[in-house]
């Protein structure tokens, strides 16, 4: 029996290299901000982690966050929004 939770585990060590490297580029390297906005959680602790997950998805229509859809699944948006609220980055 596999779900596909089980199918496609959260891989947590490759998904914090994503998240430094990938959304580190604009919201930069200690995600407090570049081309993007601070994503650290004093900036961000007024959102539900449904509302980071959903923006992680699909980005910022007409500005420059894109979609991640393609590249991450909804659990792995998920676990970067708790991630980014925890504040767990370096
Ligand atoms: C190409 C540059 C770029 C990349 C790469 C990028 N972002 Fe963004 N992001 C932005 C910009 C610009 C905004 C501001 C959008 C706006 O004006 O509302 C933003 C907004 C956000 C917000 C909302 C912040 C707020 O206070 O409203 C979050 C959360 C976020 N990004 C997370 C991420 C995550 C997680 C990744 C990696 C998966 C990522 N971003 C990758 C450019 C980027």
């Amino acid at each position: 029996m596999t779900t596909p939770a089980l199918a496609n585990p959260i891989d947590a060590k490759a998904l914090e290299r994503f998240v430094i490297q990938d959304c580190g580029s604009c919201h930069g390297l200690t995600l407090k901000g570049g081309l993007g906005p601070d994503i650290r959680p004093q900036s961000i602790e007024h959102y539900d982690p449904e509302i980071l997950q959903s923006v992680i998805l699909d980005g910022v229509s007409g500005t420059p966050m894109p979609p991640w859809r393609p590249l991450l699944s909804e659990a792995e948006a998920a676990w970067i929004a708790d991630y980014l609220l925890k504040g767990e980055a370096p």
